[in-house]
């Protein structure tokens, strides 16, 4: 996907800080037998690079789709494959894996385990660590559309949803059978971010959260627009951090070239006015609002309808204000609402940031430099200053924007716990 790669978290050496958010994790990557094991092999390197120990656990189906061999050279971990196959006679390899993880993902969960598990069968290694795992187990399906459109693979999810599980996916597209339809395994954005969410605390759960990202667009004519440099990518990793925490998320976003994180409501929007319109409306019943978005200051006062010809070798351009939806959300601020602004800046970070925030009157405003190379506009990393209204500075080292995000949500859940 364009620009998501921007967001990877494996880096060469001396490259931006890294984000591993399952350091210290281990999870337990159970592999049923279909096509899609290899993508299984792809995700356990993945998730691997965000720090976590991914143990593997093949059925023996899976283990002739894609040999262990390949899962333990990705993983640096040894596969369990066989319920009867013990090293040590002292402990039972289930029951000690069971204790030692922190959560099991059935991926792919084919037909069969979804039927087994929906139904408490144990008749091999990965069934009966099902049963023996205390902690959240996730399911992604993945089959032949008509498999998994069957009533009774249809029932047994939804047995297993009932019980308390999260069953993620299918996607729908071509599949290797050459069929059209729903039964692809779910793509890597969508499955990094279901482990992250069953991971994280749920510190925002069910808050209703609206965020601003992204650049606007004003138009002179059809084809010509006056911009900034704004990518998003802050935007975007303060929406995926807060839906981890459980937050229901709306996203108005100006045009960028990342995709909206699996989840979110998405407001997509051009210009300055479009985006004051959305987040003024969405605004109503929102209990924090973070304006990330980069919101062009100027418009030019006419756009014209066809493209501007070439002609006069002097052209002005004559530009009105537009309006600050970051000051008109802090005036019609309702009951018990927190709003955060962002500032950007080439000089004076402090002063101005002070400034910005007695002028505007956010909770919380959050300051960059976005003449540095590497933070601010464009880049996977950023170093901010988090300024109160009382004057209180926060200065943060440079940081991957993730984990930025997940410092600055901390700061707004102490503001909540306040409210509370
Ligand atoms: N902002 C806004 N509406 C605008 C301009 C900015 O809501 N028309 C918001 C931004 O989303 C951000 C904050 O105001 O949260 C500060 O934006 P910034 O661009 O740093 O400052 P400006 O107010 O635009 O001032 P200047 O360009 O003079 O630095």
């Amino acid at each position: 996907m364009n620009g998501y790669n921007k967001m990877d978290h494996v880096s060469p050496s001396g490259s931006p800080p890294l984000y591993t958010p399952l350091q210290g994790k281990t999870i337990l990557l159970g592999v049923s037998g279909g096509i899609a094991v290899y993508k299984a092999a792809d995700y356990s390197r993945k998730i691997r690079a965000l720090g976590a120990r991914v143990i593997p656990v093949m059925t023996m189906h899976a283990t002739e789709f894609v040999s262990p061999i390949s899962f333990a050279a990705l993983t640096g971990e040894k596969v369990y494959t066989d319920l009867f196959s013990m090293e040590r006679a002292e402990t039972i390899p289930h029951i000690g894996l069971a204790r030692s993880a922190d959560i099991l993902l059935l991926l792919p969960a084919t037909a069969n385990i979804l039927s087994k598990a929906a139904h408490g069968l144990a008749d091999d290694f990965l069934s009966t660590l099902f049963l023996a795992f205390p902690g959240p187990a996730l399911f992604f399906p993945s089959m032949n559309s008509n498999m998994y459109a069957h009533p009774a693979t249809q029932a047994n999810i939804e047995r297993l949803k009932s019980f308390g599980y999260r069953v993620v996916g299918p996607d729908t597209g071509e599949m290797a059978c050459g069929d059209q339809g729903k039964g692809r395994l779910a793509g890597w954005p969508v499955v990094k971010e279901a482990i992250l969410k069953a991971i994280n605390p749920q510190t925002l759960d069910g808050i209703k959260v609206l965020i601003s990202a992204g650049p606007t667009r004003e138009y002179l004519d059809p084809v010509r627009y006056i911009s900034n440099r704004s990518s998003g990518l802050m935007g975007y990793a303060m929406a995926r951090i807060a839906l981890r925490r459980g937050a229901r998320v709306t996203l108005v976003s100006g045009p960028v070239s990342i995709p909206a994180p699996p989840d979110v409501e998405f407001s997509p929007v051009e210009t300055a006015g479009e985006m004051e319109d959305a987040v003024l409306r969405l605004s109503q019943d929102a209990q924090i609002i973070v304006m990330t978005a980069a919101v062009a200051d100027y418009s030019p006062a006419v756009r014209a309808v066809q493209k501007i010809k070439k002609g006069v070798p002097k052209l002005s351009l004559d530009l009105i204000q537009t309006k600050d939806i970051l000051s008109q959300l802090v005036k019609d601020r309702k009951d018990r609402q927190i709003i955060v602004g962002f500032c950007a800046e080439t000089q004076d970070l402090r002063t101005q940031a002070l400034r910005k925030i007695r002028q505007k009157g956010p909770d919380l405003l959050i300051a960059n430099d976005v003449s540095q190379s590497d933070a601010g506009f464009d880049v996977p990393t950023n170093r901010v200053l988090i300024v109160s209204p009382g004057g209180d500075i926060e200065s943060l080292p440079l940081l991957h924007k993730e984990e930025l995000a997940e410092r600055i949500w901390d700061r707004i859940s102490g503001l909540l716990h306040n409210l509370s």
